[in-house]
């Protein structure tokens, strides 16, 4: 089993996913393999949420799935279970503490300030999702953090676009970061995977420096 640490280093970016028709998530998901990014966080806001996660875990060997918006402890073991290898929650909770703990599956968990990243390392966590990483003050935020909580690392997640990314890549304590922009519903609806693989390269061509 991978590290959360080494899941967000195969990726420059992690597109957070939500699929709204079941059919299109294999396909979508072989559209950005296609164009370089493994890493797939699929969220649970649809009810499709647990069978993409198996049916991508299943037909895309390339892909790295986990699952996104994890908000109740419950959500863990099914996640694990339907093939979910990481999994990412918007926040932290002492109960979320626990069922990462007891399932075993790798949590990118969510901070927004100091004192959250302070509880969330506490807990043991030193890998955290800066969310939502623009409303809580962006590159600013992360480098005014950098210094006195040296030592964790983030996936700001949250109003970052591919033009902003790399201004994210270049903080010393951001690993990676995610965003929905790689999966435009437009081009979902339309079945046009091409354009999806092609947002993909451009994604995976980010570099963290
Ligand atoms: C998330 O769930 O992490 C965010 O909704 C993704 O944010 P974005 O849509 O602004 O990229």
């Amino acid at each position: 089993m991978k590290t959360t640490l080494e899941i967000m280093r195969a990726s420059p970016v992690i597109p957070v996913i939500a699929i709204d028709k079941f059919e299109h998530a294999v396909p979508l998901a072989r559209a950005l393999v296609a164009g370089g990014i493994r890493v797939l966080e699929i969220t649970l806001r649809t009810e499709h949420g647990l069978p993409a996660i198996r049916a991508i875990a299943e037909s895309v060997p390339d892909a790295i799935v986990g699952v996104g918006t994890l908000t109740s402890p419950e959500e863990f073991t099914a996640s694990r279970d339907a093939g979910a290898v990481f999994g990412v929650s918007p926040g932290l909770t002492p109960a979320l503490i626990e069922a990462a703990k007891r399932s075993g599956l790798p949590l990118l968990p969510g901070v927004m300030t100091p004192s959250e990243v302070m509880a969330a390392r506490e807990a043991g966590f030193r890998q955290l999702k800066l969310f939502p990483a623009v409303p809580a003050g962006g590159v600013g935020m992360l480098n005014g953090i950098a210094g006195p909580l040296a030592d964790v690392s983030f996936c700001p997640t949250g109003g970052i676009t591919q033009e902003t990314a790399p201004q994210f890549l270049a903080c010393k304590n951001v690993v990676c970061v995610g965003g929905s922009w790689l999966t435009p519903k437009a081009a979902i609806e339309a079945g046009d995977w091409d354009k999806i693989t092609e947002i993909a390269k451009a994604a995976s061509a980010l570099k963290k420096v």
